[in-house]
This record gives C-alpha cells, structure tokens and sequence, in this order.
C-alpha cells in the first residue's frame, strides 16, 4: 500500500526481527524496532549488553545473522561495500573511544571528512568548519590540537566532525562517560542543540541515565545570535524516546515519565541504582 511505502521512507533506521550473534553468544534475538526521522533515541543497558554491536549493524560494520537492516530506507544488511561506504557517508559517527587524529588540529579534525573523504574544495571546507567550530563553541580553540583541550572539549571536537557533513543521522556511542557531571552537561548540551536547531535524526547511546535525563529535560533555543540552552517545562515535551537493551531483546521503549513511572522490577532497580535521588 502507498500509505505504508511512505511510513518506510520516514524512518530512518528499521530492524526486522533482527538477530546477531558472536558465536554462541547471542547479542540481539529477533529484535524489531523503527526509528522516525527527527527523533533522539536514547538507547540504555548494562555494560556488554549489545548497544555498541547495535550501532555497528547500522553502519553496515557488522552483518547480521538474519533479519533485515534499513537506514534511510535502504537495505544495509546486505549491502556491497562500496554501497556501504555511501551510506555511511550520510551517517554521523560519535565514537566511544573518540578516534580524533592527534597531529592535526581541532578545525582539520572538524574538515576532515569533508576534506579528505567528500573531496569539498577547500574554502567551502573552511567555511562550514568556521561554522561547526561557532556551534559547538571552539571557535578560538581552532588551531589547538587535540592533546590541548579538555576531555570535554575533545568530545565536543568528535561531535563537531560528526556533524560536519550535514548528516541526516547522527550515532552517539556514549559520549560523556569518564567526564565529570559539569564538562558531561556541555556536551549533553551540543546534542540539545543538535535535535532543536538542526532536527537531526539521533541514536544517543549511554552508561549515564543522568545524562540521558538532562537530555530530555533541556531545550534549546535561538535569541538573536545567541543560543540558550533551558529546562524544558515537562521531560517529555522534547519528545526524546527511551529504549532499554536487556538479554537480547528491547526490555522497555517509551518516554522518559512512562521509564520513571515504570512498575517493573528491572526497570526500577536499573533507575534508581543509578539515578541521584532528585
Ligand atoms: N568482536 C567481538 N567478538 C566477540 N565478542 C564481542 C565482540 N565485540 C563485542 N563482543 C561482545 O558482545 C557483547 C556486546 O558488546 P557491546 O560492545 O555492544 O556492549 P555495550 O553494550 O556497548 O557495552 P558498553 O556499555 O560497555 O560499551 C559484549 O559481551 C562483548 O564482549
Ligand atoms: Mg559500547
């Protein structure tokens, strides 16, 4: 039907009844899942529980055992390498362990992708890194290299290459684990400003439900040239959707009061071992 072919073409990642394993350890069995273009997922879980393995199966770097991988409404799970590659190229990439070229400079860092991998010619390269470097707040720090800057200000570097390109999907493989809450906040803030001003699509995985929540609970704004970052009036007016990965399946999905409100014992032990008593 039309009406579903359309529904297909909004989403921005699908999984059908998808299941991956390494060996005999199985990581996700039959999960399903759509993701709505626009929308921030937070996606939640223990240590080694699959979130990382479920971002490398968008990317296409790991191959499901079956099931079927959209991105975009294109079929990745079983895709040619060089397709691949085109479709990662809409892709946004937050890694866990940063991956920031240590000889070259935050705004070579920042062009990188643009430079060196989609062949822009140099002054629009300078143009849209001048901008990333005002939106993520580096703008004096451009000529630093990596090892000069603060944790945070390193982070906000990966983002900001990430971004670069215009994606219309961005992956965010916990990017404030190991800050301290105050840097973690001015990185928590970049994505704010990501799903507000730039309605990126974003998977936003994380260890830290302090994180997640200061996600959902803020919101970004524009005034004039300035861009003010505010608490939202309720947590789930910024519409970020919460999914929990526990023994291969998706345990819960669903807003941040319906996961707050939640009557189930994982659930309530996950939250409450982890979150300050606010
Ligand atoms: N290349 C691999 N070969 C075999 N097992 C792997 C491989 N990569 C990951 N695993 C295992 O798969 C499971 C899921 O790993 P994954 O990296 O997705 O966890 P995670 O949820 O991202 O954890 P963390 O929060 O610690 O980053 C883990 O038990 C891990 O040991
Ligand atoms: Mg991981």
């Amino acid at each position: 039907m039309p009406v579903d072919e359309k529904e297909t073409s909004a989403a921005a990642v699908e999984f059908e009844n998808v299941s991956f394993a390494f060996d005999d350890h199985v990581i996700l069995r039959d999960v399903s899942f759509t993701i709505q273009t626009g929308t921030m997922t937070v996606i939640l879980g223990e240590s080694g529980v699959g979130k990382s393995v479920l971002l490398k199966l968008i990317l296409g770097l790991l191959c499901p055992d079956s099931g079927i991988i959209r991105v975009n409404g294109e079929r990745v799970d079983n895709m040619r390498e060089q397709d691949l590659i085109r479709v990662r190229g809409g892709i946004g990439m937050v890694f866990q362990e940063l991956a920031l070229f240590d000889s070259l400079t935050v705004a070579e860092n920042v062009g990188y992708r643009l430079s060196e991998e989609m062949r822009w010619p140099e002054d629009k390269v300078r143009s849209r890194v001048e901008d990333v470097l005002g939106f993520i707040g580096l703008g004096e720090f451009s000529d630093r290299k990596p090892s000069e800057l603060s944790g945070g200000q390193r982070r906000r570097v990966a983002i900001g290459r990430a971004v670069a390109p215009k994606p219309n999907l961005i992956l965010f493989d916990d990017p404030t684990t190991g800050l301290d809450p105050i840097i973690a906040a001015t990185v928590n803030d970049e994505i704010v400003k990501l799903r507000d001003l730039e309605q990126v699509t974003a998977l936003f995985v994380t260890q830290q439900i302090r994180d997640a929540f200061y996600i959902a609970r803020h919101h970004a704004e524009r005034k004039g040239t300035e861009i003010e970052i505010s608490t939202a009036p309720d947590q789930d007016c910024t519409g970020v959707d919460f999914m929990l990965l526990r023994d291969a399946t998706i345990h819960f999905r669903g807003s941040a009061s319906e996961l707050m409100a939640s009557e189930d014992d994982y659930l309530r032990e996950f939250l409450y071992r982890t979150l300050p008593p606010w």
